[in-house]
């Protein structure tokens, strides 16, 4: 496991702790997000906690998270959000970026969303090959999802590439702090 920041204070405070509880499996250092000190594909799971909204190329972050971790592999965030009405979105990022000069923006639900929503796009054939779904079960639903492409009905937003079926599968992860 592998940990990093841009700045060396949380490098330190994070290798104290690590010492500090003897975990010898896992290291952090000084990087970059944009540049990954990683090999394509080796992360099972690349995680960015409370940093997007100090990203002024946020895709360019996800497309590094994507790049390291393997096919299959997990890409999670968690951040700050702002409201999906522009007057209010824009309020909240002025008193955040007063706040902390390195604050960049935090995006509204719906354009991160928008911004995950390449990494977890579905191939239609790999999708029923893993399930093992039966071929009366897989015709229907191709047939379904040939339906949904062009009226637009179930919000999985289908579209063709490399001629085969792909469709967004949106996940939603909820974090709870225990606070006693
Ligand atoms: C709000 S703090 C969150 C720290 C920690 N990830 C956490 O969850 O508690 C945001 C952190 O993002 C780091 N950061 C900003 N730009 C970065 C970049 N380009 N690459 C890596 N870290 C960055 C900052 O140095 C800062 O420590």
């Amino acid at each position: 496991m592998i940990g990093i920041d841009l700045t060396e204070a949380p490098v330190k405070i994070a290798n104290r702790t690590r010492k500090r509880r003897a975990l010898n499996n896992v290291h952090f250092v000084v990087a970059d997000a944009e540049q990954l000190p990683c090999i394509d594909g080796e992360l099972d799971i690349a995680v960015r906690r409370f940093a997007f909204h100090h990203f002024a190329q946020r895709a360019r972050v996800l497309a590094q998270m994507s790049q390291v971790c393997r096919p299959g592999g997990t890409i999670a965030a968690e951040d700050l959000y702002s409201s999906g009405v522009p007057a209010r979105a824009f309020y909240y990022n002025h008193l955040e970026r007063l706040r902390d000069h390195s604050y960049t923006r935090a995006l509204a639900p719906t354009e991160l969303q928008r911004m995950f929503s390449d990494e977890l796009i579905v191939e239609l054939e790999s999708w029923l090959d893993v399930a093992k779904t039966d071929d009366r079960d897989a015709a229907e639903v191709r047939r379904l999802l040939e339906e949904d492409w062009t009226n637009d009905l179930s919000g999985a937003q289908p579209f063709r590439r490399d001629g085969t079926i792909r469709f967004q599968q949106r996940t939603l992860a909820l974090t709870g702090r225990k606070n006693r």
